[in-house]
């Protein structure tokens, strides 16, 4: 009879590692973006780009906007980035985040302990206002962001299309600075980084 190799049981959340990412990250995170791109409505990606494709991203946007991974024993369980919403110079306080977990690991606080600090990280940059854009049907993501206390400021409707359907997003906010203060320059993500834990 074949031997079966039982199932791996995931590490145990307290050896999960959140640092920022770095190139050789980009293999899996490549791999758990694929997934969601082609088995799920997570992402509006339809064709998977290669590891190399998003360390070109990564480079281009890293100084500026935060990159992070959950890793446990060298294996890369997630990850979570801001990005600029929109490229005009008023949206410059602006964030979009977004949080990628592997099935495997979903459920035990990872995308929790990304987002807090990811969301320290850009409090210390200076960004004032923290985005996330939703598909509407993807119930898990709705529910994180709202734990995550982001308020729902609108919805989309019909503003995607995939696998054989019109999709639509739910926007969600968080204020992260006092919007009474006037916004300062952005600084950069390494000169932030001991400070955010
Ligand atoms: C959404 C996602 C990032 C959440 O990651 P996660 O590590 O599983 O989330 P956490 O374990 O940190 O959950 C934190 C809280 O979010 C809520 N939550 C997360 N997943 C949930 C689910 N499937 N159902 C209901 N609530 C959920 C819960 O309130 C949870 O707290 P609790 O476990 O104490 O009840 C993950 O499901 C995922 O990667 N999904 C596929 C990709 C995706 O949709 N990304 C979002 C794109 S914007």
């Amino acid at each position: 009879m074949a031997a079966t190799t039982p199932p791996q049981a995931p590490p145990p959340s307290d050896s999960v590692v959140i640092r920022l990412a770095r190139g050789e990250d980009f293999e899996g995170i490549a791999a758990i973006l694929a997934q969601a791109a082609l088995e799920t409505t997570a992402t509006f990606n339809i064709h998977p780009r290669s590891a190399d494709d998003w360390r070109t991203v990564w480079e281009r946007t890293r100084p500026f906007h935060p990159w992070l991974v959950a890793e446990a024993g060298g294996e890369l369980l997630a990850f979570a980035r801001a990005a600029a919403f929109r490229p005009h110079d008023a949206y410059a306080w602006t964030v979009e985040v977004s949080a990628y977990v592997a099935p495997a690991h979903q459920r035990r606080g990872v995308a929790r302990r990304l987002y807090d600090r990811l969301f320290a990280l850009l409090h210390l940059q200076g960004f004032h206002r923290v985005l996330a854009l939703v598909t509407t049907e993807n119930a898990p993501a709705i529910a994180f962001h709202e734990r995550m206390g982001m308020r729902r400021a609108g919805h989309i409707d019909r503003i995607g299309y995939k696998f054989d359907r019109f999709l639509g997003i739910a926007v969600y906010e968080l204020g992260i600075q006092d919007d009474h203060q006037k916004p300062g320059p952005i600084l950069q993500v390494d000169q932030v980084a001991d400070e955010s834990g």
